[in-house]
């Protein structure tokens, strides 16, 4: 019985310890800065995580930049941050931070004084503002923090190196502060990351997809907002603005934007934001050099990083200050640039793959000026291209091809121009396909600009020049009762052949290119397609052959199949697909 209540009571006492921790609710340590941790106490081995500072002097009103990092790979959870007079006990001078990591509170009556977590989520960066205030005995300083691994193991007094007094010794006693009544830490609210749509146009920039969409309570919302606080006086651009990024969708691995000169992948300043080996998100900066995986660069001067998982869901938030670079450009935050949006999964090592799912800006943006961005579908020459190569291949090329093959004996009359109609219809359906092609490439290349590389661009050309070649062999056939003419015969209906394997190959691969949902419906619907078309080529060949040859085991087969009904069930099913398709490449 006893041992109950001594449990209660020790559970009660070390309960709402924890809680508070884990929101960095940590008035309590103002003094010693050392978490109430149930007892544990702090770790003796050299602390894996280190405060520095940009300065080695200071005078009164000064910015200096300190940072809480981690010397390792192990990231820290908590961390209380103060600046102390040189073995000093009382909190000087004021803090300020960007993002959503780190918060301020009020130590010793000094608001502002003391920085500390807002949850226990990894970091390997904190950046945070110090400004030294106007003090009558000005003494060498140092910053000294906390740093909290797990609940168990945490360090605490970790030192920067000391900042020594550079200035005037002022004569006249200026009013010291800390005088005004402490508006004490419960005014603060502790926030675990929550990226919402809340001040998008009015402080942020937001892009999103779709528009308008909330990322706190819409889950498939894929969301990106960046807002830029001015470059803290003095300092000259490029290096100067702070941009506070977040971004947030439902995702198997990462979430990334870039910045781009093009609405095309490829020179593009992108930030990911992937779920890691050890379960935790974090944030990559990468350069991309083409429609491939792109080149991790070094972080930079990122910091205040915060990521979660939740429910399928990547969040993550930081702040930046590095210039955006896509090569041909290097500059401050206020130039304009497409955005870039994709999302996908990563390998086992936390690599990024292949996105699943894109999208990018209509217009360029400048994320200084708070507006909202919609992320805009397939480029219209993209779908155009698909659309006609679509039409060309899968609809006019095989009737012109099957009315060539299986339907010369029913269309053997005459024109009025004296040619045979199944010729005509032939060379008219097969004509248009090679237009439709030619148009569809000059579209795509005049988009593309270039040569994009992959398996698709080779298919298509290949599928081009053998489409030139046909009806230009043609010009060179001899006369249709020449001996040798079957030489021609032969060799134009395996280029057929071999043309339309590979325009199957390209539709393939140029759906795959342009399809990349998750459950790719096109690329199954285009499955579907050749599937049925298959059927009926062999339906085609088994009833030619049952006609030819007049077999008789064959003979109860062809009953089965009916000549023109097989038509024009054929040509429904083809056209069904064809609209399957073009309304899937449509609403891409
Ligand atoms: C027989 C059919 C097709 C041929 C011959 C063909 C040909 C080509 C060629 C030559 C390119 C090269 C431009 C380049 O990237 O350098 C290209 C690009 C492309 N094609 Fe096709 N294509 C075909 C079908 C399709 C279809 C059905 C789609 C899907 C809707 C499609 C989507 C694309 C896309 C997305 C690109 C790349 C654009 C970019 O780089 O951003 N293609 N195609
Ligand atoms: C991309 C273009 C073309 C393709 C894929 C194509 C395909 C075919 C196919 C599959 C056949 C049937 C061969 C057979 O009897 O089994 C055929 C026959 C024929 N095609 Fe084409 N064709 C194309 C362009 C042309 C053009 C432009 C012409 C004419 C100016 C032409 C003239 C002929 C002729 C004369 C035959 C009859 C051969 C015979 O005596 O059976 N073709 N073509
Ligand atoms: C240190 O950082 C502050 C604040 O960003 C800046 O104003 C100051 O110029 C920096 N000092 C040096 C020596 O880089
Ligand atoms: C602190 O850690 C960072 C990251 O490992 C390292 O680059 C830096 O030199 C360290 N600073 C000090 C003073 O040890
Ligand atoms: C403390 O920081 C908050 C938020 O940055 C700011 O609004 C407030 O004015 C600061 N207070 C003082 C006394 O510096
Ligand atoms: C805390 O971290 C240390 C060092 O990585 C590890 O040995 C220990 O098991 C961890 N404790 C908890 C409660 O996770
Ligand atoms: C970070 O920014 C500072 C000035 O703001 C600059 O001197 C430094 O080179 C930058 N570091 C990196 C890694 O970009």
């Amino acid at each position: 019985m006893a041992r109950t209540v001594l449990l209660i009571v020790c559970v009660g006492l070390v309960l709402p310890a924890v809680r508070c921790y884990s929101t960095g609710f940590i008035s309590e340590a103002c003094d010693s800065m050392i978490p109430a941790h149930g007892g544990y106490s702090p770790q003796t081995s050299p602390s894996p995580f280190n405060v520095t500072s940009n300065m080695t002097t200071y005078q009164d009103g000064d910015k200096v930049t300190v940072l809480l990092q981690s010397t390792g790979s192990t990231p820290f959870g908590g961390f209380m941050l103060q600046a102390r007079e040189f073995g000093g006990e009382i909190p000087l001078g004021s803090f300020k931070v960007t993002g959503q990591a780190a918060q301020l509170l009020t130590c010793n009556q000094a608001p502002n004084s003391t920085v500390s977590h807002t949850s226990k989520l990894d970091k390997n960066l904190i950046l945070a503002t110090w400004t030294a205030a106007l003090s009558k005995d000005p003494k060498p300083i140092e910053f000294r923090a906390t740093f909290v691994q797990n609940y168990t193991t945490f360090w605490v007094n970790v030192k920067s190196l000391t900042l020594s007094y550079s200035g005037v010794f002022p004569n006249i006693t200026p009013t010291s502060i800390g005088t005004t009544a402490s508006t004490s830490s419960g005014s603060l609210t502790p926030s675990m990351l929550s990226i919402t749509s809340a001040g998008c146009e009015v402080t942020k920039v937001c892009f999103s997809k779709p528009l308008h969409c909330n990322p706190a309570v819409d889950r498939g919302c894929y969301f990106m907002s960046a807002s830029v606080s001015p470059p803290p006086s003095g300092s000259s651009p490029p290096s100067g603005s702070v941009a506070q990024f977040e971004m947030k969708g439902p995702s198997p691995g990462y979430v990334s934007f870039g910045f781009s000169d093009d609405r095309q992948m490829g020179n593009d300043d992108i930030y990911i934001c992937a779920l890691e080996t050890n379960g935790f998100v974090q944030v990559q900066h990468a350069f991309s050099t083409g429609k491939r995986k792109p080149n991790t660069l070094p972080l930079g001067n990122v910091s205040n990083v915060m990521g979660s998982l939740e429910d399928g869901v990547i969040s993550c938030s930081f702040t930046s200050m590095n210039p955006i670079s896509t090569q041909q450009r290097f500059t401050d935050f206020n130039t304009p640039y497409y955005l870039l949006y994709a999302y996908g999964p990563t390998s086992n090592v936390g690599d990024i793959r292949f996105h699943i799912g894109d999208f990018s800006s209509s217009d360029k943006v400048d994320i200084t000026n708070p507006q909202l961005v919609s992320g805009a579908g397939k480029p219209q020459s993209v779908k155009a291209h698909g659309a006609l190569m679509l039409i060309a291949w899968m609809t006019m090329a095989t009737l012109g091809m099957m009315v060539a093959r299986y339907l010369k004996s029913l269309a053997k009359g005459h024109s009025p121009f004296g040619k045979a109609v199944w010729f005509l219809a032939h060379v008219s359906l097969m004509s248009l396909t090679v237009l439709a092609t030619s148009i569809a490439f000059i579209v795509i290349f005049s988009y593309v600009g270039g040569w994009s590389g992959g398996a698709h661009p080779v298919l298509g050309c290949l599928v081009m020049i053998l489409a030139f070649i046909q009806p230009l062999a043609t010009l060179f056939r001899c006369g249709p009762d020449h001996r040798l003419r079957y030489v021609f015969n032969w060799l134009h209906m395996l280029n057929a052949v071999v043309i339309k394997a590979l325009a199957v190959a390209a539709i393939f691969t140029g759906l795959q290119l342009f399809d990349n949902t998750e459950d790719q419906v096109l690329v199954k619907v285009m499955g579907g397609f050749v599937g049925w078309e298959a059927a009926f080529y062999l339906s085609f060949e088994l009833y030619t052959s049952c006609i030819n040859k007049g077999k008789p085991l064959l003979h109860l087969l062809c009953m089965l199949i009916p000549g023109t009904c097989v038509c024009v069930r054929f040509s429904l099913g083809n056209l069904a697909f064809l609209v399957a398709l073009l309304v899937g490449i449509k609403v891409a």
